[in-house]
């Protein structure tokens, strides 16, 4: 999308469509044309202003209008904050889907009381997130499904430094849908090496140190998490690790991401049904990915970051782990195999011991689809969240609320530590006696010593999110990335 603004009357901007905007009860500063139209609406008992309401009208050629479709959208009543206008954005978006327009003219609003460059930077960025689509794998168009994408946006403002503000929406957006993108492609097209294979293509785009390690490689570091994950497939894994750098002294953040291409559950094999939603259990991974692009285009320089993702697929092939196995972990400690489903901690796990022992962060974050339960706890609204670190906790609920990407923390302790507890080995991988998404948070924290670190459970809203207009309800969100950007953009120590 190409985006620009400019200072002119948006009525005399020539394009497909022009959208205002109409609050209930604030005034804002609108075009004789369009006041009358909602007038009208007015008089027939009608509130165009409130929060769903969109009124739509081809203005008569004496008007004078230079587009020959206008667009108006409610903002409801009361306070106007961000995601407001990240809603009004999607619908737009949503609008501009089911006609034929490309190019359209935005007239913020100026005389709300919502901060100017806040408006201008979650407009942009609701409007880019609510335009997605991922249509790489249909060879015809259908009819009954028209999808018009918005090619040029002009931004109709006066506001000084819109442009800076308009910019970070637009980063944080497109960074989304590079997450999407990812997590839409089918598992067949989205290996493991594949994974490691986009990495690279970040890495020589940004100049940022990547390294991929194989499964020579893991053999040599007994890497028995990923590895054992690994055995059912004929899919080679990838241990990715991508750097930003900054060159200051600053404190490094380790984001670990769940990098499952397919999750089949392996020998304790899913149920067929909705297994196909499967190929999604790598959103943590390509969230992971997203944020470093982010960083590569806005390079911020307030911490160093690192990127490392465990990719493999979880097959029941011959060569398949079972219930009953025990394997080593790279930490050293021996995990009793209860379910061939509870893979991701297994994967996990080598991924935060190595990173910590390699790139000794100040702090770790990891984010993954990990349990069912959380979507039996939370639903499909918000991200489940375990810390062993006040601060950093506090930072996630912060960013979550700032961003839309809402975290509920949950606890931890010895109590949800002892489930884990084995006969035969130093830990099983499934905790009995309910807590599901508990003790898969403090099976991880096994691994990550006394580092400051938080786990990040989103298998309820990686796909199936809470509803919202910038969001496709169906397929994925793209959660997490936002909320760590929005963290790592206001990190100060
Ligand atoms: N990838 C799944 C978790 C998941 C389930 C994500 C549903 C999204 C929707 C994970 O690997 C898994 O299978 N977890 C098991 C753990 C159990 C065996 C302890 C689960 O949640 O059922
Ligand atoms: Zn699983
Ligand atoms: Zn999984």
């Amino acid at each position: 999308m190409n985006i620009s603004t400019t200072t002119n009357d948006p009525w005399r901007c020539a394009a497909d469509m022009q959208v205002y905007f109409v609050h209930d009860s604030l005034q804002t500063r609108l075009p004789e044309a369009v006041l009358s139209k909602i007038e009208k609406v007015r008089q027939a008992g009608d509130f165009p202003g409130r929060q769903e309401g969109t009124l739509s009208f081809y203005p008569e050629s004496e008007q004078g209008c230079a587009a020959s479709r206008v667009l108006v959208i409610g903002l409801g009543k009361g306070d106007l904050n961000g995601e407001a206008f990240r809603g009004a954005g999607g619908r737009i978006a949503q609008n501009v889907k089911k006609i034929k327009a490309a190019k359209i003219v935005v007239a913020l609003p100026e005389e709300l009381e919502c901060p100017a460059q806040e408006m201008n930077q979650y407009i942009v960025e609701g409007l880019v997130l609510g335009n997605y689509q991922f249509s790489k794998y249909k060879t015809v168009e259908e009819d009954d499904e028209p999808h018009n994408l918005i090619s040029e946006l002009i931004i109709a403002t006066t506001v000084q430094g819109g442009i800076v503000a308009m910019k970070r929406g637009l980063v944080s957006a497109e960074s989304v849908c590079l997450a999407r993108d990812m997590a839409n492609e089918p598992g067949n097209h989205w290996t493991a090496e594949d994974f490691a294979g986009y990495a690279r293509k970040l890495a020589a785009e940004f100049d940022m140190p990547c390294k991929i390690l194989g499964k020579s490689e893991l053999r040599q570091l007994k890497m028995g998490g990923l590895l054992g994950v690994n055995q059912g497939t004929i899919a080679p894994p990838r241990l990715i690790m991508l750097e930003y750098r900054t060159g200051r002294q600053v404190p490094t953040l380790m984001l670990v991401g769940k990098g499952l291409t397919f999750d089949s559950g392996g020998i304790s094999l899913k149920p067929s049904a909705g297994m196909q939603d499967m190929k999604y259990d790598m959103c943590g991974g390509a969230a992971v990915l997203a944020v470093m692009a982010a960083l590569g285009r806005e390079r911020p320089d307030n911490v160093d970051v690192v990127a490392v993702v465990p990719a493999t697929d979880n097959m029941p092939g011959p060569g398949a782990l079972k219930p009953g196995d025990i394997i080593r972990q790279y930490s050293g400690k021996t995990v009793e195999i209860i379910s061939t489903d509870a893979e991701g901690r297994l994967i996990l796990a080598d991924a935060l011991s190595y990173g910590i022992k390699r790139f000794k962060p100040e702090m770790v974050i990891d984010l993954a689809t990990l349990t069912g339960a959380v979507i039996v706890g939370l639903g499909h609204h918000m991200t489940g969240l375990m810390s062993n670190d006040d601060d950093l906790a506090q930072r996630l609920c912060r960013a979550g609320e700032q961003s839309a990407e809402p975290v509920w923390r949950l606890p931890l302790g010895k109590e949800y530590s002892k489930q884990l507890k084995s006969l035969t080995a130093d830990l099983k991988n499934v905790g009995d006696k309910g807590a599901g998404t508990i003790t898969a948070g403090a099976f991880l924290q096994e691994f990550i010593s006394d580092t400051k670190w938080a786990h990040l459970d989103i298998a309820g809203t990686a796909w199936n999110f809470t509803e919202k207009s910038y969001v496709p309800p169906k397929g994925p969100s793209g959660v997490g990335v936002r909320l760590l950007l929005e963290l790592i953009r206001e990190w100060q120590a």
